[in-house]
C-alpha cells in the first residue's frame, strides 16, 4: 500500500467492538472485571491500556513501519524514556544542536544518574568516531537539526554505532518517518514528536518511540507504565485523525517551502537561508540519500535585528509562535523561544542569531503566502 491508502486502511481503522469507522474514545480510567482471577480480561486500567491508545499505537506502528511502537504524553517523554535505557556510568553522545528540551534534560537530568554526554558536530564523521569511549553506550541522531537544518549521514552514523554496539536513537520529528526511515537504515529506535506533522493541527501534546527490537520495546513499555506518561484518550482520537491526513498535508507543506526557501534566498534583504532542499545547502547531497523531500521547515536570517522585527510587524499570515508542524504557518525566532534557555555564547556557538527566523509552512495557498512574504520584506 502507498502512503495516503496505508494512513487510511493500513491498520485498525474500525472500532473491533462496535465496528464504529472512527475508534471510539474510550474515556474510562478502570474496566469492569466480569468475574474474579478473569485471566482473559484484556484492560483493567488505562494507564497500563486503553482500547483507544491501543488503536493509536497500532497506527503508530503502521505509520512507523515498525514491529513495536509506544505513546507517550509529549516528545520529551518518547525521548526521556528512550534515554533512560542508558545506566549509570554509560556515556551517550547528542549533536550539538540537538533539541532544547533534549539539551535541557541532558544537562540538567542526566548527571544525576552518572550518566555522561557529549555534544559534537555530527556532520563530522570522524568526530563521531573520535567521541566513542569506552563506555559510550548510545549515538543520539537529529537531522535535519533544530533550527539551522543542518544534516547529518544517519547510515553512516549507524555504521559506526554497529561497529560499537551501541544503540541508536534518532529524532525524527523534522521529517517524520513518511519523508525519511532510520529504522530502515537501522536504527534501533526513532523518537517523533506526535505534537508537530503527525497530529499536525496544533491542538495536542505527544509523542512516540518506535522500535523493531521486542527486548527495547518491552522495556520502554514498562517505563512507559511505571513513568505515567501516557497520552489521554482525547489527545489520542484527535491524533488518530490528524494522521490519516498526514500524507496530504505535508505534501502542501514541503511543496510551499521549496518554494518559499526559493523567494528568500533570491531575495536582497535576506542574509541567509537555511533548507535541505535547497541545490546550495551544505547538506543537500547527504540529505536527499536518506530523504524523499526537503521538509516543510526552513530557517532564514536577516541583515540586522531591526530589519527582522519590521518584517515580523508586516507579516500577516503566519502566525507567530513556538511549534512547528501545524497546518497553518508557523513563524518562530529561536533565540528568544526554543533557544533562550541557552546562554548568548552556546546560542553563537550554534549559529543561532537574533536575526534568524524559522518558518514551519502550512498548507496555506502558496500565492497568497508568496504574497504575504514579498509584501514583509518590502520596507
Ligand atoms: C525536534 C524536536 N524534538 C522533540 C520535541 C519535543 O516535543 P514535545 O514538545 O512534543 O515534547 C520538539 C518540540 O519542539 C522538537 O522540535
Amino acid at each position: 500500500m502507498k502512503d495516503n491508502t496505508r494512513l487510511l486502511h493500513g491498520y485498525n481503522v474500525i472500532d473491533e467492538y462496535t465496528g464504529a469507522a472512527s475508534i471510539p474514545i474510550y474515556q474510562t480510567s478502570t474496566f469492569h472485571n466480569s468475574e474474579l482471577y478473569c485471566k482473559k480480561q484484556k484492560y483493567q486500567y488505562s494507564r497500563f491500556s486503553n482500547p483507544t491508545i491501543d488503536a493509536l499505537e497500532d497506527g503508530f506502528r503502521c505509520l512507523e513501519k515498525s514491529k513495536y511502537a509506544v505513546s507517550f504524553s509529549s516528545g520529551m517523554a518518547a525521548i526521556t524514556t528512550s534515554l533512560m535505557l542508558l545506566e549509570a556510568g554509560n556515556h551517550v553522545i547528542f549533536p550539538l544542536e540537538v533539541y532544547g528540551g533534549t539539551c535541557q534534560f541532558s544537562n540538567a537530568i542526566l548527571p544525576d544518574f552518572a550518566i555522561e554526554r557529549s555534544y559534537i558536530d555530527m556532520a563530522n564523521l570522524e568526530e563521531v568516531k573520535n567521541s566513542i569511549k569506552e563506555n559510550t553506550r548510545m549515538i543520539y541522531i537529529e537531522t535535519p537539526s533544530n533550527p539551522l537544518l543542518k544534516i547529518c549521514d544517519i547510515d553512516e552514523i549507524i555504521k559506526i554505532a554497529k561497529d560499537h554496539n551501541l544503540l541508536t536513537v534518532v529524532d525524527n520529528t523534522f521529517m517524520t518517518s513518511l519523508a525519511q526511515e532510520p529504522l530502515k537504515l537501522g536504527a534501533d529506535i526513532v523518537v517523533e514528536s506526535v505534537s508537530k506533522f503527525i497530529n499536525g493541527h496544533s491542538d495536542v501534546i505527544a509523542g512516540l518511540a518506535a522500535t523493531n527490537d521486542q527486548e527495547i520495546y518491552e522495556k520502554l513499555k514498562l517505563y512507559q507504565k511505571n513513568f505515567g506518561a501516557i497520552v489521554g484518550v482525547e489527545d489520542a482520537w484527535l491524533i488518530l485523525r490528524g494522521m490519516k491526513t498526514m500524507g496530504i498535508r505535508l505534501k502542501e507543506s514541503v511543496k510551499n517551502a521549496q518554494e518559499i526557501a526559493e523567494l528568500l534566498d533570491k531575495h536582497p534583504k535576506v542574509k541567509n537561508v537555511y533548507y535541505p532542499g535547497l541545490k546550495t545547502h551544505p547538506g543537500h547531497e547527504v540529505h536527499f540519500k536518506q530523504a524523499t523531500n526537503g521538509g516543510a521547515v526552513l530557517s532564514f536570517e536577516l541583515y540586522n535585528e531591526e530589519d527582522m522585527k519590521e518584517f515580523l510587524r508586516r507579516l500577516e499570515i503566519p502566525i507567530l509562535a513556538v511549534s512547528l508542524g501545524g497546518v497553518e504557518s508557523i513563524i518562530s525566532h529561536p533565540a528568544s523561544m526554543s533557544h533562550a534557555c541557552l546562554s548568548c555564547e552556546e546560542r553563537k556557538k550554534q549559529g543561532v542569531t537574533d536575526c534568524l527566523l524559522r518558518l514551519s509552512c502550512g498548507i496555506e495557498d502558496i500565492e497568497d503566502l508568496i504574497a504575504d512574504f514579498e509584501n514583509a520584506l518590502d520596507f
